[in-house]
């Protein structure tokens, strides 16, 4: 079961899984995004994984500001969050569903089928200031953020809870 508001990871903004308007009939699917609606943000940016090499992991960064919406066009791939106190693990196999992942969020993404195309929708511009390029440092970040926890008390709580 998807995590509700209230435990979901993020703690600036939750990440969920957004439900795609679709458009089916005898010609097939058109699935449609309003991001500025649905995920509450202007695109200023689209880019997409593509010919993943098998067992490669892409991501494994957090961002400062940035959200994003990521969608598997074609065939799947496993995203994992983490906002430095809990962890979930999403599979995306369905170009109808996305995943808003807001700031603050550490990333990885793993387990590509072999046809996997993923989609992301990013709020802003590429730049490699908004990066936490290193766990330890994106921990640190994350105690920032709520103040009186602690590195060792943020790596404690982390918990990994599958939807
Ligand atoms: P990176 O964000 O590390 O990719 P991933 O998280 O999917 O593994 O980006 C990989 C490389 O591509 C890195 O050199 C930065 C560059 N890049 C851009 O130049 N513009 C972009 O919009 C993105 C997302 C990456």
């Amino acid at each position: 079961m998807a995590a509700t508001a209230q435990n979901a990871v993020g703690r600036v903004k939750p990440c969920r899984l957004i439900d795609l308007e679709q458009h089916t009939d005898a010609r097939g699917s058109l699935s449609v995004l309003e991001a500025h609606r649905v995920g509450g943000f202007a695109v200023q940016r689209v880019y997409f994984l593509h010919d993943v090499a098998p067992r490669a992991s892409r991501g494994a960064h957090g961002h400062r500001s940035l959200e994003q919406i990521f969608i598997a066009v074609h065939g799947g791939f496993t995203i994992s969050v983490d906002d430095g106190f809990r962890r979930e693990r999403y599979r995306l196999d369905d170009p109808g569903t996305g995943l808003y992942v807001g700031p603050m969020v550490w990333r990885d993404l793993s387990d590509f089928t072999p046809d996997a195309v993923a989609l992301v929708l990013a709020s802003l511009p590429y730049d490699e200031t908004d990066y936490f390029r290193d766990y330890d440092a994106f921990l640190t970040g994350a105690r920032d953020l709520t103040g009186a926890q602690g590195l060792n008390s943020a790596r404690a709580h982390a918990t990994e809870a599958t939807p």
